[in-house]
């Protein structure tokens, strides 16, 4: 995989943005460990939910605090944000206070190195303007031609994948690209990360691959190696912890464990931190927060 751009914003924060319009596929899992593993390489991490409804990224971090910092007090923290969508019935003033709050919110996070906004699995106004603040798109995708049919419109003639047209989410992220471009001068590294891989050999597994690769350069993504299928990333969520706090904790990890942190280190090699890591070796370190906000 091709490096991505550096990770050197001068005073801004760098936005990462886990994003894609189907539900279940990762984006909330793989938020909360981002945000864990970079405040434990010493950045401050401001986060957003804007599935404020759901609220599974937010739920996660109040658990972090009101269950998590009772087992171990050395737990970092993020400066958390829910976004909740406006109800304002009209379309036009329902998106205007739904920008107010979002960059209302993202000036309140704009002291720290990295924001991480975790975002619906479906189409929104505050999802689509997310993607238009991202200095990275993260889009997570289970194994299967179901979440391929998310970035292209697959159909299977004679035996073979063809007909590869950009799905309407890939399109979105299209629009959402040039709006950034246009605004900020700035491009959205789009990196696609495959989610519970299964251990097995399986055919589909080896199609997806395939596929995958031809639509990169198409679409304009890079491929991150991925995420296999552990009850880790799932099994701490009431406590708030992640894989990465149990050493803290006084907890030897297992075999599988370590496997999933490599993982997680695989995904951060995606970015290109150096910039960043100069920047803070040269002046402000100073820690996350201790506590939620
Ligand atoms: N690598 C993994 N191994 C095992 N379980 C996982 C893994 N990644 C995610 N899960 C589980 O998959 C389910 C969906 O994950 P998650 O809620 O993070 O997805 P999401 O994309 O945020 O969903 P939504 O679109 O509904 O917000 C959860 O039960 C989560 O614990
Ligand atoms: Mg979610």
């Amino acid at each position: 995989m091709l490096e991505g751009k550096s990770v050197s914003t001068g005073s801004k924060p760098y936005v990462v943005v886990l994003g894609n319009e189907k539900g279940g596929t990762g984006k909330s899992t793989i938020s909360m460990h981002l945000i864990v593993q970079l405040m434990k390489m010493g950045f401050r991490v401001g986060s957003m939910d804007l599935d404020a409804r759901q609220g599974t990224l937010t739920r996660y971090v109040t658990n972090r605090e009101k269950v998590g910092l009772k087992q171990c007090d050395k737990l970092l923290m993020p400066q958390h944000r829910p976004i909740p969508r406006s109800e304002n019935r009209s379309l036009e003033l329902a998106e205007k206070d739904e920008e107010n709050r979002f960059t209302a919110a993202f000036e309140e996070l704009s002291e720290n190195h990295f924001i991480v906004i975790d975002t619906p699995g479906n189409d929104t106004y505050l999802s689509r303007l997310a993607h238009s603040y991202a200095d990275t798109l993260i889009t997570p995708i289970n194994d299967s031609f179901i979440d391929l049919d998310l970035l292209v419109n697959v159909e299977q003639m004679e035996g073979k994948i063809q007909d590869l047209k950009p799905s309407t989410y890939a399109e979105s992220v299209w629009e959402q690209k040039k709006k950034r471009l246009m605004r900020d001068k700035v491009t959205v590294d789009w990196i696609v990360v495959r989610n519970r891989l299964s251990n097995l050999y399986a055919r589909n597994k080896e199609e997806v691959t395939k596929v995958l690769s031809l639509l990169a350069p198409r679409l304009g993504f890079r491929i991150a190696s991925g995420f296999c299928e552990r009850v880790i990333f799932r099994e701490l969520f009431l406590s708030g912890l992640t894989l990465l706090d149990l050493e803290d904790m006084g907890k030897r990890l297992t075999m599988s464990q370590v496997a999933a942190r490599q993982e997680l280190r695989n995904l951060l090699k995606a970015f290109n931190l150096s910039g960043l890591v100069a920047k803070m070796q040269n002046k402000d370190a100073a820690p996350t927060e201790k506590k939620a906000s």
